[in-house]
């Protein structure tokens, strides 16, 4: 585990074929500010972005707010979140000149741009930046006492990590319209009715039923999940006929790798496959 704005640990996956698996599990690390996205953890981010890319153990990442710190005497306790947003202090007399650097190497695209399975792990604010980042992650797991939104036009500002054009592609022009016009915190209920999270489970619960899903993510063969990753978010960026090719195209070129055989044969045997991960 590392220290900082953004812990690391690993979890060890049983029954991962190849050996030695592990999910990523990374906690922004600011609990005192709702774990807010300020440049130092921007740097982390898109450090473990790089460490997880080229570490074959890491089958999937998950990305999670750090609980909140016990209160101090006579303070009142601060609320869960994942992030509350990129950190709204390290803009005040910033100029476009002073950003524009930080915001075109940005986490958000980081994480979004890895070629494993990502998963958003969200208890409490997910806001601006914060919706963000788990809008960059493939799957979105929350809990009943999560709400999401992007309030930076009460800023002056609108977002920036990519949320107007992930929230499209995810829920459509008019509720992006309206959340991004609006500024409105919305419910995990509701953030559930209309796509922006998977799935909706009592806060005990998240962790268990966060972790089940990426370790069954993680015992799929590794090297088919970046195959199926990359072709469904083909989706998002091609034509519908040239995307069915594409499909096509990479459904084919599986039939030359180990990782078909063996997922055949196992079915055939009723087995467990065991992968190699080409
Ligand atoms: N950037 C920097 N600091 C932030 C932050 C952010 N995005 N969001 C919260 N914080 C800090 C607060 O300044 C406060 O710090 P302090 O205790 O040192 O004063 C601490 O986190 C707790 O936040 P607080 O506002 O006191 O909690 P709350 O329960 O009253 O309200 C929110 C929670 C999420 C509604 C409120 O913090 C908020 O609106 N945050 C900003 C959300 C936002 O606009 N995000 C988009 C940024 S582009």
């Amino acid at each position: 585990m590392t220290e900082g704005p953004l812990l690391v640990e690993e979890i060890v996956v049983e029954g991962s074929n190849p050996t030695g698996g592990v999910i990523s599990v990374w906690t922004l690390n600011r609990p005192d500010k709702l774990n807010a996205l300020n440049s130092e953890s921007h740097k982390e981010i898109k450090k473990h972005c790089k460490n997880v890319e080229s570490d074959d153990d890491v089958r999937c990442v998950v990305i999670r707010g750090a609980p909140p710190n016990d209160p101090e005497p006579g303070k009142k306790a601060k609320p869960p979140a994942f992030a509350a947003g990129a950190d709204i202090s390290e803009f005040v007399g910033k100029n476009s000149d002073d950003v524009r650097p930080f915001f075109e190497e940005n986490a958000w695209e980081a994480v979004w741009n890895l070629s494993k399975p990502t998963i958003a792990m969200i208890d409490g604010f997910a806001l601006g930046g914060g919706t963000e980042l788990a809008l960059s992650c493939d799957i979105r797991i929350a809990s009943d006492r999560s709400s999401f939104g992007q309030p930076e036009i009460n800023l002056g500002l609108i977002p920036g990590g990519g949320g107007t054009q992930r929230l499209c592609r995810l829920i459509g022009y008019g509720r992006t319209m309206e959340i991004v016009l609006s500024g409105k915190i919305i419910s995990s209920e509701e953030a559930s009715r209309i796509g922006i999270i998977n799935k909706i489970v009592p806060h005990d619960d998240l962790e268990s039923v966060t972790m089940a899903l990426a370790k069954e993510i993680s015992q799929k063969s590794p090297y088919t999940t970046k195959v199926a990753k990359r072709v469904v978010r083909g989706a998002l960026d091609l034509p519908f006929s040239e995307g069915v090719i594409m499909e096509r195209s990479e459904f084919v070129a599986l039939f030359d790798t180990d990782d078909k055989e063996i997922g055949v044969q196992a079915f055939l045997e009723r087995s467990d496959p065991r992968w190699l991960g080409r």
